[in-house]
């Protein structure tokens, strides 16, 4: 009885969350035209700060989910509403473009989640 109620809450927790890719090199490669100099570390930094500030107000969207120029939108837009909740800058422009990368490059990538 215990051990099914604990395979409920896994799988509530599942359902809920996005399975996001790992980073790997292949995707930095994928992208190095668009963006010269761009690192594997850059792309984790995008990631968790992705994943430390978009699900503030609604759960995780998977960056297959929208087209590159939706997230160029998209991205301004929540961090402006994130800005006007907390009543001050929350990310510099450096921190939402390192987000903004990480979807774009993520968006593509082979083993996306749902
Ligand atoms: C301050 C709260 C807040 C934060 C933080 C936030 N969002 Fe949102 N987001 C919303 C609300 C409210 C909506 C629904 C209304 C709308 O679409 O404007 C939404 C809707 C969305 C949508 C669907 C809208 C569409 O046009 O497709 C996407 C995608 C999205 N958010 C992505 C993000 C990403 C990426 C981040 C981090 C950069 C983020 N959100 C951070 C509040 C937030």
């Amino acid at each position: 009885m215990k051990k099914l109620f604990f395979l409920g809450i896994i799988t509530f927790f599942a359902a809920c969350s996005v399975k996001l890719a790992t980073p790997i090199q292949a995707d930095v490669d994928r992208v190095s035209t668009k963006y010269p100099g761009y690192s594997l570390a850059d792309l984790n930094e995008g990631k968790s700060l992705f994943e430390h500030n978009c699900n503030r107000c609604h759960h995780l969207k998977n960056p297959a989910s929208r087209s590159e120029d939706k997230w160029e939108k998209i991205v301004p837009k929540m961090m402006a509403k994130l800005n006007k909740k907390e009543g001050h800058p929350v990310l510099t422009d450096k921190e939402q473009e390192s987000i903004l990368r990480y979807l774009i490059t993520m968006r593509t990538a082979s083993k996306s989640g749902t």
